[in-house]
């Protein structure tokens, strides 16, 4: 079994990208979830998981439980340990100096080696109290459009956000209060998620437009609609190609189309300056291809069943001058077309549009909802 430390505020949502790359995914403690098996090399394309470790075991968030759990664990391993203890969100309390120190000498009195610079493993100490909240992605019967679970902002102090000013993120809807859970998870590192988001903040990109989407929503989202290596990922109104950028450094093959002509030679500076180099991707993966075309949303140039799925950031109502639609006949197009071409689809807009991608044929996976300032709250719709 592995640990999975999610980043950011929304724990739901964080262990909905952690799917992309785990099976058997469940939430444990605030800011942490276990999962039956995880895929290293995904793990490292993920936004909202920062690290994967092999479980070694769990009891509550306190130094002298995690000291006999430890005493107790087969370890299997040999070489140099260094500790790495976390208390998420200073929740449990305990001095991670503390549990370092304890922890390293119950390893040193098992026979292996300190090194903290350049360790063969690394153990990750993790402490978390809180609620572990029951709300989670609403099934399709319950979406009535008030949907549901607030999704977090950026949790990289270096991203520089969507551009629409600093966040404010609460719960939103009636999302229960979960039972209150004491927990230290003890594991060895197996890998890291690539904290790199920073490198690509709109404003620091190539081609920049106002309404461009923060990298690591953009991950998150390409990833639950399963961009990889061997995928095609359409965003039909790919604006600067935030998303398109986020799914091709995770290996899949992307297409953009958007109505404006300024945007689709935006989009492709923009996809050649990151999806077109010689070095290997960060991710290890190498970077998908890319084509972005001049195209209507509603009416897509291409084939049925030409991508494996469909991600899109609607216009806002508030910011976008739509020429040639009303926002609803365009958002239940582009659904409909979505839904010609691929069998899942991620949407993202100022308002749940549940019931359009009903009508579209679509079932409701999931959905989450953010916001971001007081005028305006995003909703993450997952489709299949
Ligand atoms: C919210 S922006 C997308 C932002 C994008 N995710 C990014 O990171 O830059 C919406 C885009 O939809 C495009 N758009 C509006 N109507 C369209 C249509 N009928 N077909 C295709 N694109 C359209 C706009 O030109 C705009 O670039």
């Amino acid at each position: 079994m592995y640990l999975l430390e999610l980043g950011g505020e929304d724990d739901v949502f964080a262990a909905c990208e952690a799917a992309s790359a785990a099976t058997g995914v469940r939430r444990i403690a605030p800011g942490l979830a276990v999962a039956d098996a995880v895929v290293p090399e995904r793990v490292r394309g993920l936004a909202y998981t920062h690290r994967a470790s092999r479980l070694l075991g769990r009891t509550d968030a306190d130094v002298a439980s995690a000291r006999a759990l430890l005493e107790a664990a087969a370890l299997e391993r040999e070489g140099s340990v260094a500790v790495r203890a976390t208390d998420v969100h200073g929740s449990a309390g305990v001095s991670t100096t503390d549990a370092e120190r304890t922890l390293g000498s119950v390893l040193v009195d098992r026979g292996f080696t300190v090194d903290l610079d350049d360790p063969d493993h690394v153990l990750r100490a993790v402490f978390a109290e809180g609620r572990l909240e029951s709300g989670g992605a609403l099934a399709a019967d319950e979406a009535t459009g008030d949907l549901v679970t607030p999704l977090e902002e950026s949790d990289d102090p270096d991203s520089s956000g969507d551009g629409d000013g600093p966040a404010d993120v609460t719960a939103v809807g009636d999302r229960s209060r979960g039972e209150r859970v004491s927990v230290c998870a003890l594991g060895w590192l197996e890998a890291e998620s690539v904290r790199d988001f920073g490198d690509r903040a709109p404003t620091d990109k190539p081609f920049f437009q106002p309404g461009s989407m923060d990298p690591l929503l953009a991950r998150a989202v390409a990833n639950v609609a399963g961009a990889q290596p061997g995928r095609t990922v359409l965003d039909p109104m790919c604006g600067t190609g935030g998303v398109l950028v986020e799914a091709g450094l995770v290996g899949a093959d992307v297409v953009g189309t958007d109505a404006q002509g300024k945007m689709v030679r935006g989009a492709r500076e923009n996809l050649r300056h990151f999806l077109e180099r010689d070095d290997p991707s960060p991710t290890g993966v190498p970077r998908g291809s890319w084509h972005v075309g001049r195209g209507d949303a509603t009416r897509l140039p291409l084939a049925d069943d030409a991508a494996d799925a469909v991600v899109f950031d609607a216009p806002y109502g508030r910011q976008s001058k739509i020429d040639t639609h009303r926002l609803e006949d365009l958002v239940s197009g582009a659904l409909a077309q979505a839904r010609r071409v691929a069998s899942r689809a991620v949407v993202i807009a100022d308002r749940s549009w549940a019931a359009e991608a009903g009508d579209a044929g679509w079932t409701l996976e999931a959905a989450f909802e953010r916001r971001v300032h007081r005028s305006l709250t995003r909703y993450v719709l997952v489709l299949e």
